[in-house]
């Protein structure tokens, strides 16, 4: 195959170099066709664009491929925890067991928040929604957790991953307790990761909650089906803030702010609202179905398509079979599940669909195991967003140690007046 393109402009031509990724992907590189050329690219959306080289995930669109450092996500949902896997994203290879216990041990040493903090949660409106608040805390994070100048930059950095990673579980918590008005549970360091923020957020004076230690696997899976995925909505806008280096708090609450997007994290609470609505319509899928495919109805099947995979999400399959696990568990039937099952077999039958190429992604039953550990709808988004730290966290330190790297700042093509002259006051609206 070549390893160059040949551009034609104006009877000119332009040579431009094919850069090949380790599995074959293969990229224009346009970076000096604005200087050679005089031109720019347009593509809305970065639909057809690349906006780095990156070593952390892969995915396979047309196949349904997810890997993280070259482990398929489906190997770390059956062997790996949650903890490992954001191990492995940040620092590149799985940790050995004195690794892996020194970051576990770190996590339980940055685990709680200062007290200060729940003034901000005790002044914040009630009716806030939890992705707000938890982009607002974040922010916070920086005042109350300043660089520590005196320690060495891979040490701080260290420990203001730790700290991100600790934290954000802890607030979500908290946030949850103080919005209830129930005492808010501190962290014990005798609990992993995951059954901290089970006992976090529901244990009560009344009824101390028991960890059940399926429950606690369920949640290590859907953190880690969340982890990363490449360069997707919040991870591109943790990248773009960080590319101004900002302070690593102030990117990732940019990637909190893009991920509260219905049409993105925000969709698994999106999806449940949905097949909440078609229950309450008495559960007849039919006009739901009509709906998404009528092109003047803005409605979408949510929970269904995507960018990338143009074939069944492989982390919608491993979330399913957790699902049915943990419903047979806890001996619960969710009728959601029913209805979003029928939408799925309908959907994956129908032309409109098969033509547009749109399956069950990562959300689409992710809200109904989240209602099965009774984490309240509103929080779902913020769910999301802690499996996605470890992700975010990987792709910010391999773009500040990109060779390459630049300040985000893309061009444009204007379309607005040519030149004209300022009008005084008097003699606007004048023809
Ligand atoms: C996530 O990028 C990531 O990796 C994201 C994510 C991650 O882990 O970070 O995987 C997480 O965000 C998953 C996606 C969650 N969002 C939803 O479930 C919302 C519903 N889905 C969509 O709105 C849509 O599918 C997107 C936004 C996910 C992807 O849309 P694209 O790639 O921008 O495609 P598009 O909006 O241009 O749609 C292409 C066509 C259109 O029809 P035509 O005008 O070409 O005829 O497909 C149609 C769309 O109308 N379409 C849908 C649809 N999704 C796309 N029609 C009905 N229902 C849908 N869900």
């Amino acid at each position: 195959m070549e390893n160059k393109a040949l551009l034609i402009v104006d009877g000119k031509e332009y040579e431009l170099p094919i850069i090949v990724g380790t599995e074959g992907e293969r990229a224009i590189d346009i970076s000096r066709l604005l200087q050679d050329a005089g031109l720019i690219t347009m593509d809305p959306g970065y639909v057809n664009t690349g906006s780095c080289k990156s070593a952390i995930t892969f995915m396979e669109g047309e196949k349904g491929i997810l890997r993280h450092r070259g482990i398929p996500i489906e190997q770390l949902a059956e062997h790996s925890s949650f903890v490992e896997t954001a191990y492995l994203l940040i620092n590149g290879e799985l940790p050995t067991q004195e690794e892996f216990t020194n970051f576990s041990e770190s996590l339980n040493e940055h685990s709680l928040v200062h007290e200060d903090m729940r003034a901000f949660f005790e002044h914040y409106p009630s009716r806030a929604h939890p992705m707000g608040i938890l982009s607002s805390m974040v922010t916070a994070l920086q005042e109350f957790y300043p660089a520590l100048k005196d320690k060495p930059q891979e040490e701080q950095i260290n420990i203001t991953f730790a700290r991100l990673v600790s934290k954000l579980r802890t607030l979500a918590a908290m946030s949850y307790n103080i919005s209830r008005g129930h005492k808010v549970n501190y962290p014990k360091s005798d609990l992993s990761y995951c059954a901290n923020f089970l006992k976090m957020m529901f244990d009560s004076p009344v009824k101390p909650y028991d960890i059940d230690d399926d429950l606690v696997h369920a949640l290590n899976v859907f953190w880690i089906l969340h982890a990363d995925h490449e360069q997707n909505c919040s991870t591109s806008a943790v990248r773009l803030v960080g590319s101004a280096r900002v302070n690593l708090y102030a990117a990732i609450s940019a990637g909190i702010s893009a991920l509260w997007g219905p049409l993105h994290g925000g969709a698994n609470q999106a999806t449940i609202e949905m097949l909440e609505e078609i229950y309450r319509a008495g559960g007849d899928i039919a006009p739901f179905i009509a709906r998404a495919k009528d092109k003047n109805d803005e409605f979408r099947l949510m929970g269904f398509g995507h960018r990338v995979y143009k074939s069944y999400d492989p982390r919608a399959k491993i979330i399913s079979g957790v699902v049915h696990k943990v419903l047979g568990k806890l001996n619960r039937h969710d009728p959601l599940l029913d209805i979003a099952q029928r939408l799925e077999e309908v959907a994956v039958k129908d032309s409109y669909f098969i033509d547009h190429k749109l399956y069950p992604n990562v959300d689409f039953y992710s809200g109904i195991l989240l209602r099965a550990f009774g984490i309240p709808t509103n929080m779902f988004t913020v769910m999301f967003a802690i499996g996605r730290l470890p992700g975010w966290i990987s792709q910010w330190k391999e773009s500040i140690d990109d060779p390459d790297w630049k300040l985000h700042r893309p061009r444009q093509v204007y379309t607005g007046f040519t030149k004209r002259d300022y009008i005084p006051m008097n003699q606007r609206g004048k023809k």
